[in-house]
């Protein structure tokens, strides 16, 4: 009798954590697509807006806050990739995504991995607790995002 209450009940906790792997095929229409490479987008500007806050010193640097978010952002970095991909290739709809994404691929994640990088250095410089060591990785970092969307993205 447990048993048979307890099944869907393990039926929906699996559902609810299964996790979505970053592979083009998750993907079943191109407006979740859209949404999924925003959304990490905006959690790469959520965790990079402290990080620029404490460079600007606006923000009071603290190392242990400033490794948790250049740890976040090294490894978001790997996430909007996959959003461009599959039913997301080519949609521009509700997007400021340029069709030149998809006609110059090869720069575009060349580009993406120009973050990826520069983010995975900005990560270890972080360690040094250092915020002159720190701040021109930081703007190195900066840098690849401005790269990619002067290219890519409207605005
Ligand atoms: C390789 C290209 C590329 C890189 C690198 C890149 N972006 Fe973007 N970004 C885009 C594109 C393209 C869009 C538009 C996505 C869309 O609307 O479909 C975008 C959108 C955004 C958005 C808006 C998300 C939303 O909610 O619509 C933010 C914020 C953002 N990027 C921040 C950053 C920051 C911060 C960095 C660097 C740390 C960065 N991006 C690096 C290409 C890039």
């Amino acid at each position: 009798m447990i048993l048979k209450k307890l099944l869907p009940l393990a039926a929906i906790i699996s559902i609810g954590f299964t996790a979505p792997s970053v592979s083009a095929d998750t993907f079943v229409n191109a407006a979740d697509t859209v949404e999924y490479r925003q959304h990490a987008f905006s959690m790469i500007r959520d965790n990079f807006g402290i990080m620029a806050g404490m460079v600007r010193g606006e923000i009071k640097y603290d190392a242990a806050t400033f490794q948790q978010h250049a740890n976040a952002v090294k490894h978001l970095a790997h996430i909007p990739l996959a959003g461009f991909t599959g039913v997301g290739k080519n949609v521009t709809t509700d997007s400021d995504a340029l069709p030149a994404i998809w006609t110059k691929w090869s720069d575009f994640e060349s580009k993406m991995n120009d973050l990826i990088n520069a983010s995975a250095e900005l990560a270890v410089a972080a360690e040094s607790g250092a915020i002159r060591t720190i701040a021109p990785k930081f703007l190195a970092t900066a840098g690849t995002c401005k790269q990619c969307h002067d290219n890519y993205r409207a605005d």
